[in-house]
């Protein structure tokens, strides 16, 4: 899978280098947590790499979105619009069973290439345009099908219940999306504080952990306490592969893990010893 820098500043580490090319990823959280401009920074991104990027708003109007990010400090998509390497698509108070089945097909057929950035942002007015669980599902499959053809595909959805992603709104889209990003919002008395958590990733390795980020003018969405990755460490899987040659474990058993373990780091064994590990695979394949 090719990467693609997402634009958020630590996050491409938290996904074994950023996002995957032509993958649909759904970023959650509630209001003025991060979505908009989560989504602004990662089209921006892809302007920056001479990617195109098309911007679809079903919520504020264009001339919000781009008064929003020159108030971010991010004048410059002026300039993409200006030379149309930016395209706004402004469904905002539109029909969105109509746009997405008909509008949005002949935008995609017409569209040339499929290295573009998309962003949808919220995806939530088109859940709430039926009430019918299957045809919310269709319409959203349908709607990330058709954009994926021309790209990499972010969208936002807003999450309005108590508990966290307990939503029904949140359910089906988490389902269809190749990646799931949730930005929490918790007001405490003095300061708001955030946190990012990756809760899937298709096709990916990706923390497991929840990280804390601030929103900065000029910048943007940026986690705290990332750190450059540094050389992973192979201990774990080179002890059990040494482990695993003094075992009488069947030839084929034995080439099959000692592929599984190619490639493979301390990380991906998190709190995994490699003798817990090899006794795992000793009742897997040894026990009568
Ligand atoms: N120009 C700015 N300078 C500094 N911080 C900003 C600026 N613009 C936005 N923010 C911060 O970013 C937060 C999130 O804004 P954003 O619009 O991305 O949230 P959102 O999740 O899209 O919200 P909503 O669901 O209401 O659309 C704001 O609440 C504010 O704290
Ligand atoms: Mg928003």
């Amino acid at each position: 899978m090719r990467k693609l820098k997402s634009g958020i500043y630590g996050l491409n580490p938290l996904l074994d280098g950023g996002v995957n090319e032509n993958s649909t990823t759904v970023v959650i959280g509630r209001s003025g947590a991060g979505k908009t401009t989560f989504a602004t920074q990662f089209i921006r991104r892809g302007l920056q790499d001479g990617q195109e990027g098309i911007f679809v708003s079903l919520d504020e109007n264009k001339e919000q979105i781009i008064r929003e990010a020159v108030e971010m400090g991010w004048s410059d998509i002026l300039d993409s619009l200006d030379d149309e390497l930016l395209v706004f698509i402004d469904a905002s108070g539109r029909e969105f069973s109509n746009f997405i089945r008909k509008e949005l097909p002949a935008f995609v057929s017409e569209w040339k290439g499929s290295n573009a950035r998309i962003a949808i942002d919220p995806l939530t007015p088109v859940m709430w345009s039926t009430k019918d669980l299957y045809e919310q599902r269709d319409l959203i499959g349908f709607m990330l099908k058709q954009t994926r053809k021309v790209g990499t595909v972010l969208c936002t959805l807003e999450e309005h219940g108590q508990a966290d992603l307990a939503g029904a709104e949140t359910v089906i889209p988490m389902y269809l999306a190749d990646c799931v990003i949730h930005l929490r919002l918790d007001h405490d008395e003095s300061a708001p504080s955030r946190t990012l958590k990756i809760i899937k990733c298709r096709n990916s390795r990706h923390s497991q952990s929840r990280h804390a980020y601030q929103i900065t003018r000029g910048f943007g969405i940026i986690l705290e306490g990332i750190e450059r990755r540094k050389v992973a460490t192979a201990k774990v899987p080179s002890q059990l592969r040494q482990m695993l040659l003094t075992r009488a474990l069947p030839k084929s058993v034995l080439e099959r893990l000692e592929k599984a373990l190619e490639g493979l780091t301390d990380e991906d064994f998190r709190t995994l010893k490699p003798e817990a590990l090899l006794d795992l695979i000793l009742q897997e394949y040894q026990d009568a």
